[in-house]
């Protein structure tokens, strides 16, 4: 009997299927099914994927309803009655699908499943944990303790917490909002902007809005965003960079307060603002060794509340967890192409749990010199100032990327690195000299074969990296998607 994980009702639904031995079935986004980016709520073609998944005996959702909505209440949002029951909010999300095997419906503390989803898929007996998001049901920040006991068991011993309305992922989302971005979505793009503006902004915005720093205490809730005045006559890059320097600040002061718990020297970060990957370039100062979970967000404790109900380590082996394509890697399809047309698309395998494609539904192009991120610009009429990323065979990082302290690797695409060869690379480093890096071990997969005849036939080991996916619609699930994308792009996707 197998358990399913949901996150939904929100933003950017997700579900995750475990066995009993603690492998992951399946972990997927209801996005990349319904095409609708964020999507929160599950749709039909999901549903239908999680049947393959069946017999499911428990089903467990990612956060407490009933405390959720006295959160709510609280400011103001007003309290849904319908939504206050666990099964209700389940069955809404899954309630029309064939589940006759299910007998018991679960339900954990939102910020606890952030917890679960990182500890139990590390490879630590013993963790210090770090949750940062924007909101829970009332935690916005909490410190855990965690580690396995003799039998085999997690338990998390909460060490600290700070509450609502004093989130770093509401002041980050408000300054989003600030320069006309779309909160909770476009955070990202708010990072990519701050290494065009002056930090030192940093210092007007921590007095107006922070009445403690260490406690990380705000003087206003800004849960209803920034006004539009706020600053007046601050250039958007300024905002930018000024939010992205004082959050930065507020994070190393989590670290450094969950540090001197003594917990442990390994650090489970967790979190929307975990997807932070220029913060996240400071936090090795503070820890010997780290583990974000790829997922870091919301839709990854989906896998949380599954964990939890397992109670056990999970088996991780990387982030290739959603649909399949089924057929090996077209290595020398992609290696072909990109040779002829320095482009090439790929839908390969199993897609990708998590914001970020690693190489089985991403757009990869030959990165070197000036001309390639035109090229892909044409396609991905992004905005010009944000560069695409590299991936890298692991082994050769070193020489190409100034790796900061605490990652040795990144696997994930969590953190950036300065490059130490600019003038080579321009299309994959920011106007900060930094690239946020993909390192690929000797792990088997797809994209590291193609890697590594890539760099045999170049000498360049590394190539741009970025999601397959048509302008407005979230990342290519299926080889439909992908014949669409060829046909609107005129660019070969290899499957
Ligand atoms: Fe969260």
């Amino acid at each position: 009997m197998n358990i399913l994980g949901i996150s939904a009702g929100f933003h950017d639904a997700a579900a995750t299927v475990i066995d009993r031995h603690g492998d992951i079935l399946f972990a997927g986004h209801s996005e990349r099914y319904s095409k609708r980016k964020n999507d929160k709520n599950f749709c039909t073609p999901l549903i239908e994927e999680l049947e393959n998944y069946n017999p499911i005996d428990t089903v467990a959702y990612y956060e407490r309803p009933v405390m959720k909505q006295l959160r709510q209440w609280y400011s103001g949002q007003g309290i849904e009655w319908n939504r206050l029951s666990v099964k209700k909010n389940i069955h809404d999300q899954i309630g029309h699908a064939n589940w006759q095997d299910v007998k018991y419906y679960k339900n954990y503390n939102h910020h606890l499943s952030h917890a679960a989803a990182g500890f139990q898929t590390s490879t630590f007996d013993r963790a210090t944990v770090v949750v940062i998001d924007a909101i829970g049901e009332w935690d916005t920040i909490s410190i855990w303790g965690a580690e396995y006991d003799k039998h085999g068991k997690a338990h998390y011993t909460k060490l600290w917490r700070q509450s609502y309305p004093h989130s770093i992922g509401l002041f980050y989302s408000g300054a989003t909002g600030r320069v006309g971005l779309r909160p909770l979505d476009e955070e990202y793009i708010l990072m990519g902007m701050a290494a065009y503006g002056d930090r030192r902004h940093a210092a007007v915005m921590q007095d107006r809005l922070i009445a403690h720093e260490y406690d990380i205490r705000f003087r206003e809730n800004l849960h209803i965003g920034l006004d539009a005045d706020f600053m007046p006559g601050t250039s958007d890059m300024d905002i930018a960079a000024g939010a992205q320097e004082l959050a930065e600040q507020l994070i190393l002061n989590v670290m450094t307060r969950a540090k001197k718990f003594g917990w442990s020297d390994n650090l489970v970060y967790m979190g929307g603002v975990a997807l932070n990957c220029a913060a996240n370039s400071r936090i090795g100062n503070y820890f010997e060794n780290i583990w974000i979970m790829p997922c870091p967000g919301d839709s990854g404790s989906s896998l949380g509340a599954a964990g939890l109900v397992w109670g056990r380590r999970i088996n991780w082996n990387n982030a290739f967890l959603g649909h399949l394509i089924p057929g090996p890697y077209p290595v020398n399809g992609a290696l072909d192409a990109l040779l002829t047309d320095r482009i090439v698309g790929v839908a390969s395998g199993r897609a990708e749990f998590g914001p970020r494609a690693l190489g089985n539904r991403s757009l990869l192009a030959d990165p070197r010199g000036k001309e390639i991120k035109d090229q892909v610009n044409e396609i991905k009429r992004r905005q010009k100032f944000r560069p695409f990323a590299p991936v890298i065979l692991e082994e050769l990082a070193d020489q190409y990327f100034d790796m900061p302290r605490g990652w040795d690797h990144s696997r994930y695409m969590q953190t950036i690195a300065r490059c130490r060869l600019p003038d080579l690379f321009p299309a994959i480093i920011h106007h900060d000299g930094t690239s946020r890096v993909q390192t690929v071990p000797q792990d088997g997969s797809g994209i590291r074969e193609l890697l590594e005849k890539w760099y045999v036939v170049t000498g360049c080991p590394m190539l741009l990296n970025t999601s397959l996916n048509i302008r407005g619609e979230p990342m290519v699930n299926n080889r439909a998607d992908a014949d669409r994308f060829e046909q609107l792009y005129g660019v070969q996707v290899v499957s």
